[in-house]
């Protein structure tokens, strides 16, 4: 048992509910006023105590289990209702790991030293003689005076011990200066010395606010590097930070989107002009551990790379080195297929804008304050981008330029989770490469097991792409897609479904055996992660919706699974008013992606059988004989259960039922 589990299991939704709402008994539930919408006239919040469940009927139509709500309630994450419901019910949490405690202690205490080395940074910038010219150098550079405080920019002495002296004169020792990034040891002499000298520090802040390192920018035209940033310590990783993100971060929520950009300046001028949803990403590559942490805030992210890191124009024009950048992503700081890749695990929504070549946000926004909103609004989709670049320059006459276009992006648009969308730039990509569809389809075409094992049956010597070729130019277009665009997102909703009202399972299940068809079983779902979610559901056998995602959380141990419940949670569920239509909306689901799959079951084997002759070989032969009825048969029993079904649905709900056939294109 979980803890979550646990917890639920000695609590009652009722009594916690009952503290800051007043319920009533009405039948087997309890209803009161929704806490969650002002209302005084129609108590439409009800608590099932059988389910362990609450839904408001009211404005705000919503649900979930005890966390749920007690989240709602107090506007607490997961982790603080999770301890105050431990304490409730009197559930022991796995106590802090001593090691933890150790780490903590070290984490506080580099805190504590950092803040002061800030302060003591900033103190110098403000009214240190020796100063003077980076006072200067932040004036040119257009910072003013709230800015310089907000983000609290220091400088660093040009003196090799000045720092560390200060704070050896405070109690801190070498040591402690080592751990916390500002000493650099000489290891031929074993010595250490500072090491930000004579540079424009600026802060960096985890998203707490707590600072954990600098970036220091060089005040020597031709000084190297020209940002000198913290070592790794115990509370610096770069990877896993973002510079701005403790100030941008209720800005991000607000806005629903965050807008990535490469420099320190560059954030501190936007938040200068006034943009305040902007981050840093420091330079580097954009990592899943700063997306992930993003996401707590936004699932739109904007990157604006300077030219050059985008591989925009100038580079990407030339498709060798867009080879470079789609395969090994030449430039670290932009990976086309990584990206496209975050996007999809993180159910994300990564655009891209290009800024004009030579300039970074910093120089936009002084210059023309206005064009930023503009540029920002012109960001593409990655796998747009991709192919926008690619064709920009593309000699359509050129043949062998065009395959080797669609050669770069289509594995970019095959990483593409959403079929919907991987349709979409299929479509594009032919669009601009202005070819057909279908013959990008042949690009692309994955080796089935089937298709290799009628290989060697029909002892041709094909392979690999060759004899997707083959397959298709004798018509078999169905096939060659497996599932259809419509069937994945049938099945996902139906998953969906499941997920919200368990209760539905059994009722779909019986209308299926009424109309002599198998119940809903593994072999419906195509995709992995499908089938061991549904597993899961069917294993639960019990009424409760899946409302608490933590829920099924704390039981999907693999990653993988994981994200697809994200995935699935993120498509709406069944509005209460559309609930008594649900089994048979589900019903017809399951029947029209059995029909597609038999569909294409039939038409592949109608195809072997007639391309592989009888005296080559008998014993497919007689397998093609054998299940060509068989499947006609399965195929005549699914269209007159589908036929029943729409004669019921026509009986019972009449225009509405026929309203939705249409809208997931059975009619
Ligand atoms: P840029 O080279 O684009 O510099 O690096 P910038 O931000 O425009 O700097 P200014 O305007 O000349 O002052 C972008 C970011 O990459 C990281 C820094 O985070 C920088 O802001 N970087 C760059 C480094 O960490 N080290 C370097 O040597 C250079
Ligand atoms: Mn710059």
């Amino acid at each position: 048992m979980t803890v979550t589990d646990e917890i639920k299991s000695r609590l009652d939704i009722v009594d916690v509910i009952s503290d800051s709402v007043q319920l009533r008994k009405s039948g087997s539930s309890y209803t009161g006023f929704c806490p969650f919408h002002p209302n005084t006239r129609t108590p439409a919040f009800v608590v099932f105590p059988n389910t362990q469940t609450w839904r408001c009927f009211g404005a705000c139509a919503e649900g979930g289990d005890l966390f749920s709500f007690v989240m709602k309630k107090e506007g607490w994450d997961f982790k603080e209702t999770l301890t105050h419901l431990a304490n409730r019910a009197g559930v022991e949490l796995r106590p802090a790991d001593p090691q933890d405690k150790v780490q903590r202690a070290v984490e506080d205490k580099l805190a504590d030293l950092l803040e002061g080395v800030s302060d003591y940074y900033s103190q110098l910038l403000l009214f240190a003689p020796q100063a003077e010219y980076a006072r200067q150098y932040v004036s040119e550079r257009g910072l003013n005076d709230e800015t310089v405080s907000t983000f609290k920019v220091g400088y660093a002495l040009d003196s090799w011990d000045a720092c560390r002296n200060h704070f050896n004169m405070q109690g801190y020792s070498d040591e402690d200066l080592e751990d916390a990034g500002l000493l650099t040891l000489n290891e031929e002499k074993g010595t250490r010395y500072d090491r930000f000298r004579n540079r424009l520090m600026i802060p960096i802040r985890d998203v707490r606010g707590r600072i954990v390192g600098f970036g220091a920018r060089t005040l020597d035209p031709d000084g190297l590097p020209k940002y000198l940033n913290s070592p790794q310590t115990a509370v610096f990783d770069k990877s896993r930070l973002l510079f701005g993100l403790d100030l941008a971060r209720r800005h991000i929520r607000s806005e629903r989107q965050v807008v990535i950009v490469e420099g320190y300046m560059d954030v501190m001028q936007a938040w200068q002009a006034g943009f305040l949803n902007v981050v840093a990403q420091m330079g580097t590559a954009l990592t899943e551990a700063q997306l992930r942490l993003l996401k707590r805030f936004t699932k739109r992210f904007i990157l604006a790379l300077d030219a050059d890191a985008a591989g925009g124009q100038a580079t990407l024009r030339s498709l060798e080195v867009a080879r470079e950048v789609l395969d090994r992503g030449a430039d670290a700081r932009f990976n086309a297929r990584g990206l496209v890749r975050h996007e999809g695990r993180l159910q994300a929504d990564i655009r891209i804008v290009t800024l004009p070549e030579g300039t970074d946000p910093d120089k936009i926004i002084r210059m023309d304050r206005e064009r930023w909103p503009e540029l920002i609004e012109q960001a593409k989709p990655v796998v747009e981008y991709v192919i926008d670049v690619a064709v920009e320059s593309l000699d359509m006459g050129d043949a062998k330029a065009k395959a080797a276009v669609a050669e770069q992006v289509l594995p970019l648009i095959d990483d593409v989770k959403n079929p919907v969308e991987r349709e979409h730039y299929r479509q594009l990509l032919a669009r601009r490469l202005q070819v057909d569809e279908r013959v990008l389809l042949k690009v692309t075409m994955p080796a089935k097991p089937w298709r290799s094992r009628t290989a060697q049956g029909r002892g041709k010597k094909s392979t690999g792409e060759h004899q997707g070729q083959d397959i298709e130019s004798k018509g078999l277009v169905v096939a060659i897609s497996g599932s259809s665009a419509a069937s994945d997102m049938r099945r996902a909703d139906f998953l969906r479904q499941c997920l919200a009202y368990p209760q539905v399972i059994n009722q779909v299940d019986k209308q299926l055996a009424q109309n002599q068809q198998p119940v809903v079983s593994e072999a419906d779902f195509s995709r992995l992660d499908d089938r061991f979610l549904w597993r899961q559901i069917k294993g639960r056998q019990s009424q409760r919706p899946i409302a608490a995602i933590d829920d099924l959380w704390d039981s999907s141990e693999d990653e993988f699974l994981r994200e697809r419940v994200l995935d699935l949670l993120t498509l709406p569920d069944t509005p209460e008013s559309e609930l008594n239509r649900l089994p048979d909306r589900l019903v017809l689901s399951v029947l029209d992606w059995r029909l597609e799959r038999i569909k294409s079951l039939i038409a592949e084997l109608e195809l072997l059988k007639r391309e592989t002759r009888t005296q080559d070989n008998p014993e497919m032969h007689e397998i093609y004989n054998q299940q060509l009825p068989e499947l006609l048969m399965q195929r005549l029993g699914i269209d007159r259960a589908r036929g029943a079904m729409s004669a019921t649905g026509r009986r019972q709900t009449g225009a509405q039922n026929s309203l939705h056939r249409k809208l997931v294109g059975t009619d």
